[in-house]
């Protein structure tokens, strides 16, 4: 595999097209600490390395494209966001962002809880070894064989997201002899400041059970009314990728006054309030994310006090953070194939992965950074879209980014910021193979999801 720089024509646009970059960065050969996980960096050779680790080695090892996960990084940031929260709250890792069984004993290791939302995702913490009663089961449609798997194995809480789920939880666990803890979902009616797919308190989607209209009193009222149900708490997730405080200190509110009217009404303190997960992440520089303790403070300042004022014993709080404890952590790396510049536009850089291993730029045209790892270069910057290999003009891996115009064929690139909701959502559209997953750790390189191979394709083709 070549690395070496061959200079691939003019490709620096004068005047630049619209997007969304702002300008070329000052030094390309930089990497930004907030988008980048904590034990990357380059060596003196300029070579990219990441838990001790040059990328070159883990290309040759692992092949590309592939996404590499700092074990340290996430084991810090799982422990920052258990110690923000200390002993009277709950942290509970969601799953969906990226799980798998190494994933599942680090934040065992580091005193998290874990929120499932399938079956899938439930037989994958249990077979973990994660104890069941400190994982949250979720979902706006679970399947009876679902709820039976989770009631069976003992999960701490089963989180009910509509009025039917509520009578079909409570009437099978007494088909099973138990007594579920559940916590009720509301939509708080707040608009989150992010992606429409994303955003979920607002009342026109499929999730939770409305706070107007009485609607989550009824709720409670039935829960309680039901054999089956140990009613623990209410749940509220606003939505992904979220910045501002503002949104979560609304849910808690309305959050606290419905705990209030449950009191008012039945005499019944509900021990725990979730807040969810959502917290944003630094995509690109631009990016400005807060810190778990600065989250932790705001939300237990306001449940206090609007506990005080409602004269209520303060609940246990949980969170659910998904992409802010592992979407720093990992990167992908892709190796550079045909570069293709187009004149006063862009240069088109195509990588041997795409929408099959990040769909996010296409569903939500999210903003991605990227970087030459396998050299430096003091070439002028040029204006990239880094596009993938499937047969989609809108597979886009980075919108706008700027790399060295002596980018070429074999070079390595990565992509920071892809721990979160890339490999849990990959396809194989095109029949592409899902990359696997490597965990790098003080000097060593582990692979915790392996690359799928044409077999595992051809296995699951049975006519
Ligand atoms: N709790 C609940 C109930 C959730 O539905 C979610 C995310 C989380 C916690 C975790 O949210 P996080 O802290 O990771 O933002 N695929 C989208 C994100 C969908 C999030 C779905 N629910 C994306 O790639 O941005």
């Amino acid at each position: 595999m070549s690395r070496s720089a061959h200079p691939a024509g003019p490709r620096h646009a004068d005047v630049l097209p619209e997007g969304h970059y702002s300008a070329p960065p000052a030094d390309l050969n930089a990497l930004d600490p907030k988008v980048w996980a904590h034990t990357v960096s380059r060596t003196d050779d300029g070579v990219v390395r990441v838990g001790g680790i040059e990328v070159t080695r883990l290309a040759e090892e692992f092949g590309t494209p592939a996404y590499f996960i700092d074990e340290a990084d996430f084991r810090e940031r799982a422990r920052a966001w258990r110690t923000a929260f200390g002993h009277d709250a709950d942290v509970f890792y969601a799953g969906k962002a990226f799980l798998s069984r190494a994933v599942v004993r680090w934040l065992h290791e580091e005193g998290l809880n874990l929120d499932v939302c399938s079956g899938g995702e439930l037989a994958t913490a249990l077979s973990a070894g994660m104890p069941a009663d400190r994982i949250a089961f979720h979902g706006n449609n679970k399947s009876a064989v679902e709820i039976t798997a989770a009631i069976e194995s003992g999960v701490g809480r089963i989180v009910l997201d509509s009025f039917q789920e509520i009578v079909r939880v409570a009437h099978i666990a007494q088909s099973l002899g138990k007594r579920q803890r559940v916590q009720i979902r509301v939509t708080v009616g707040v608009e989150a400041h992010t992606h429409e797919f994303i955003a979920t308190a607002h009342e026109d989607q499929k999730f939770g059970i409305a706070l107007a209209d009485g609607e989550a009193a009824e709720a409670v009222r039935r829960a309680l009314s039901l054999d089956g149900l140990e009613l623990v708490g209410i749940h509220s997730h606003i939505g992904s990728q979220i910045f501002d405080m503002a949104g979560f200190e609304v849910a808690a509110r309305r959050v606290v006054s419905l705990l209030a009217a449950v009191r008012d009404e039945h005499g019944v303190e509900l021990p725990e309030i979730d807040l969810g997960g959502g917290l944003g992440i630094a995509y690109t520089s631009d990016d400005d994310p807060r810190e778990p303790h600065e989250i932790a403070k705001a939300l237990g300042e306001i449940v206090t006090r609007e506990c005080e004022a409602a004269k209520l014993r303060t609940p246990r709080i949980s969170v659910e953070p998904g992409r802010a404890i592992v979407g720093p952590t990992a990167f992908t790396l892709y190796e550079v194939g045909t570069i293709k510049p187009l004149d006063g536009l862009r240069t088109y850089v195509s990588v041997d992965g795409g929408m099959s291993d990040n769909i996010r730029t296409a569903l939500y045209d999210a903003e991605y950074s990227v970087a030459l790892v396998s050299r430096t270069s003091d070439a002028e910057p040029m204006l990239v879209r880094v596009v993938g290999k499937h047969c989609e003009s809108g597979d886009i891996v980075v919108k706008d980014a700027f790399l060295p115009s002596d980018l070429a064929p074999g070079d390595l690139i990565a992509v920071p910021a892809t721990g979160a909701y890339c490999r849990s959502m990959a396809s194989n559209y095109n029949h592409a193979l899902r990359p696997p997953v490597v965990a790098v750790r003080d000097g060593e390189a582990r692979v915790i999801v392996r690359r799928e191979t044409e077999e595992d394709l051809l296995r699951l083709d049975v006519g």
